[in-house]
């Protein structure tokens, strides 16, 4: 069921933004004459349908794609300080997909890579971070069992784990556990 929801999400979604506010861009709305300009600029309805349709197929392979085995879904968030200080921080993605393959694990982003599902970055098309919302969406929906959360100690506000996934995982009732790792000292809580 949640599958014809996220496509309404998405369409409502690429457009809401990409047809239906060029149009209310002005007099638009008073003028139907500017409407029909704004719709013949064949450069931007062109590739910002090219955008749309690229979305909606990526958005179609992840949902009948993505779905990871029982028991063996781990999530990553945020970075921790490198081990010599003039360098950046690092995200835990790596550890975290090092930690998930020495333990039989899986880690969405490998997932995709598997089954040949490939997210533009966003300079290449708009959707990107959108795509990336329901690939977390549905791989958090869609996880069973004891899970896993590799959990960095610098974390973006907004970040995806703590505001898609885990809210899915804590409402997902095939979810018994989530077990949440700090990527810097090893500590874990239990959160579910
Ligand atoms: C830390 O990084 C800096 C900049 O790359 C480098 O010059 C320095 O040698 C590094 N120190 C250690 C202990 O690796």
């Amino acid at each position: 069921m949640f599958i014809s929801k996220i496509f309404l999400v998405l369409f409502a979604l690429l457009f809401s933004s990409a047809l239906a506010a060029p149009l209310l861009v002005g007099s638009a709305l008073r003028s139907p004459a500017r409407i029909e300009r704004s719709l013949d600029d064949p450069q931007l309805s062109t590739r910002g349908f090219a955008h749309i349709v690229q979305a909606a197929r990526i958005a179609g392979q992840i949902k009948r794609k993505v779905r990871p085995t029982p028991g063996k879904a781990v999530f990553w968030t945020g970075r921790i300080p490198h081990p010599n200080k003039s360098h950046d921080p690092v995200s835990v993605q790596g550890s975290t997909e090092k930690w998930a393959k020495a333990k039989g694990k899986e880690v969405l982003e490998p997932t995709l890579k598997m089954h040949g599902i490939h997210i533009p970055s966003q300079d290449h098309n708009p959707y990107a971070p959108k795509l990336w919302n329901i690939a977390s969406q549905v791989y958090a929906q869609r996880a069973s069992g004891h899970v896993h959360a590799i959990v960095g100690t610098e974390l973006r506000d907004g970040n995806t784990y703590q505001k898609i996934e885990k809210p899915e995982l804590m409402n997902n009732n095939k979810v018994t556990k989530i077990t949440e790792h700090n990527a810097a000292t090893g500590g874990t809580t239990v959160v579910k």
